[in-house]
């Protein structure tokens, strides 16, 4: 093995791993990601539907998976810098600038749109809370209706704008899978682990 090739490069490779695939941990950490946006959304969109005691239970709900939400974006990002844990491209030239663009961006927007959720919750009054198990209570005390009336709309263009563009990247996803036919969607699958 050539000298300079770093440690745990050398160390995955004498494990049998030529790290084009993602790590258990990585995996577990994008669904679960993709899989709270979905619910948040739903959620957010559905609660006028219902009369007030469910309403508020979904509210709660919401809030309670918002940090769930944001501790996963967190250890994602941790796990993410951590050496050994990132994968080698396979793609190549605009598709590889086009998807770490957009890969970018989501998180970009995944870390404004728990900044607002947070910001709101707080400006409304209320501290956030985790399914009554602990709550962090905010740095300032309710805001005025203008100052909440901003971070109603920055918080709903943002909820838009996420699934507007999770739907183009798994559109991607799909278009490599069954276009392209290379293994970017494969690698991202549970039981792809290495
Ligand atoms: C990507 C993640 C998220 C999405 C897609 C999302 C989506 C939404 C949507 C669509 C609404 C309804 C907007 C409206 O009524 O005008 C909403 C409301 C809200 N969200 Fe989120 N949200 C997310 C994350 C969070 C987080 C992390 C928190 C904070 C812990 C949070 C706190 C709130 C609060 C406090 C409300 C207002 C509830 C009320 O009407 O009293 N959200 N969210
Ligand atoms: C709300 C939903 C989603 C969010 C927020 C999201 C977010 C992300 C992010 C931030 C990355 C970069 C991962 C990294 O750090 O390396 C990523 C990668 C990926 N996502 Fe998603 N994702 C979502 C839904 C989906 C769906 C539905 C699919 C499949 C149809 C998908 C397929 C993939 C694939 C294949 C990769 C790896 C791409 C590569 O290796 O270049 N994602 N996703």
């Amino acid at each position: 093995m050539p000298d300079n090739i770093p440690f745990d490069t050398a160390t995955r490779i004498a494990a049998g791993d030529d790290g084009t695939t993602y790590d258990n941990v990585s995996i577990s950490l994008h669904w679960s990601t993709a899989l709270l946006v979905i619910v948040q959304f739903a959620l957010g969109q559905t609660w006028d539907w219902f009369a007030k005691p469910t309403r508020q239970v979904m509210e709660s709900t919401h809030v309670s998976l918002g940090m769930l939400l944001a501790a996963v974006i967190v250890a994602r990002l941790i796990w993410r810098l951590m050496p050994g844990h990132e994968v080698t491209e396979i793609t190549s030239g605009w598709i590889r600038t086009a998807s770490r663009s957009v890969h970018l961006l989501l998180y970009a927007l995944l870390i404004g749109e728990v900044v607002l959720g947070f910001g709101w919750r707080w400006a409304q009054g209320h501290s956030v809370d985790f399914f009554g198990l602990f709550a962090i209570p905010g740095p300032y005390g309710q805001l005025d209706r203008p100052a909440r009336g901003l971070l109603k709309e920055l918080h709903e263009w943002g909820a838009w704008i996420i699934i507007s563009v999770a739907g183009v990247h798994a559109l991607g996803a799909l278009y490599h899978h069954y276009v392209l036919k290379d293994r970017v969607l494969a690698r991202m699958l549970p039981g792809a682990a290495r």
